[in-house]
């Protein structure tokens, strides 16, 4: 099918282009609309057909669940078989906004989007284009990030054609997504509620509402389907390799004495050197997360052997871009 792409305002959007869309998806087609975390892949989350469809454009295993995305928190209530207290107060603070709720799911949600699992993830996005879409269509929108599966997120409408024209229907391009990284997930279904995915919503804003939070992997979990795939080792990836170093310089040296074709990705103040495509991203890390996939995007379209990065700093602010960083770089 032709992917066309749609040039939308990303404060004030055109209404009727804004129904175009919904129609779409009303009719079990698929849309790239922006977030303010990364471009998503959205379907009519209630229709199993419509949610199938992400999956074959994405090549994503059926084991991986989808988010699902709501116009308001009110909205979640048909999906879920219970909205604890604790979650209702993450989302009175966090929605709209970059925290995803893993909460248990009702009989009214595919079992193709939570991967027959007893829970269903949740968001409210806020970004004026992707709630125009939401209410315009009055219904949940499954939509996981709008790239092939295991591939880099998409934070511009080119980086979706790249990986999905011909694919998709329609992309809603309002310009780069101002976030950058993918949301924070948190299940709210186990006590303490536990941290699956780092993301723009840190820990710390997260444990002054919760007190300490659980993270990583369930133990015992090792070996059963993924409780969330996001946390695949590989994932968030360029296809060209990509090492992540305390000393970018001296493993650069090593590949250039080897012919080897270099990019290096640096938040440093670097000059240039011969042979070696470079990428700066900002020093903060608000700055870095927003610039890094569409950094990583480039390096990987420059026919390089190798991507070098600098290893970010240590400290929490950081944890988001690590984690992406230390997956991008799993073989
Ligand atoms: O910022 C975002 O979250 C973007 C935008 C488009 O909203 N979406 C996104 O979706 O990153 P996706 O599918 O690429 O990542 C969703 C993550 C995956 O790690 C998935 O495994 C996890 O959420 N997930 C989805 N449903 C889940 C569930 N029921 N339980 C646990 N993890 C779940
Ligand atoms: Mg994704």
């Amino acid at each position: 099918m032709p992917t066309r792409v749609v040039q939308v305002d990303s404060k004030n959007p055109d209404p009727a282009l804004i129904r175009e869309a919904a129609a779409i998806l009303r009719a079990g087609g698929l849309i790239a609309f922006p977030t303010e975390t990364v471009y998503g892949l959205a379907a009519n989350a209630l229709e199993p057909d419509a949610v199938a469809r992400i999956f074959t454009a994405k090549g994503r295993p059926a084991t991986n669940p989808v988010i699902v995305h709501v116009a308001e928190a009110a909205d979640v209530a048909p999906l879920v078989s219970a909205f604890p207290e604790t979650a209702r107060r993450l989302a009175a603070r966090f929605w709209p906004g970059p925290l995803t709720l893993v909460l248990p799911r009702s009989d009214r949600v595919p079992d193709i989007v939570t991967a027959a699992g007893s829970t269903v993830a949740l968001r409210v996005p806020d970004h004026a284009v992707a709630l125009g879409l939401l209410q315009a269509c009055g219904l949940p929108l499954a939509a996981p990030s709008a790239n092939p599966s295991t591939l880099l997120s998409a934070t511009t409408a080119a980086h979706v054609l790249r990986g999905l024209d011909g694919k998709i229907d329609m992309i809603l391009d309002a310009g780069p997504t101002p976030g950058g990284l993918e949301s924070t997930v948190l299940d709210v279904t186990v006590t303490p509620p536990r941290l699956l995915r780092p993301g723009l919503v840190s820990q710390m804003q997260l444990e002054t509402i919760l007190g300490p939070l659980a993270h990583g992997p369930i133990p015992g979990d090792i070996g059963q389907p993924a409780r969330s795939p996001g946390q695949q080792e590989r994932h968030y990836a360029p296809r060209t390799p990509l090492e992540c170093v305390p000393d970018a310089k001296l493993r650069i040296a090593e590949h250039l004495s080897q012919s080897r074709r270099v990019g290096w990705l640096t938040h440093h103040d670097v000059s240039p050197s011969p042979g070696v495509v470079v990428a700066r991203l900002p020093t903060d890390p608000a700055g870095y997360a927003a610039g890094l996939y569409a950094a990583l995007h480039r390096l990987d379209d420059a026919g390089l052997d190798v991507i070098v990065v600098d290893e970010p700093p240590a400290d929490d602010a950081w944890v988001a871009v690590r984690d992406r960083l230390v997956r991008a770089g799993q073989k």
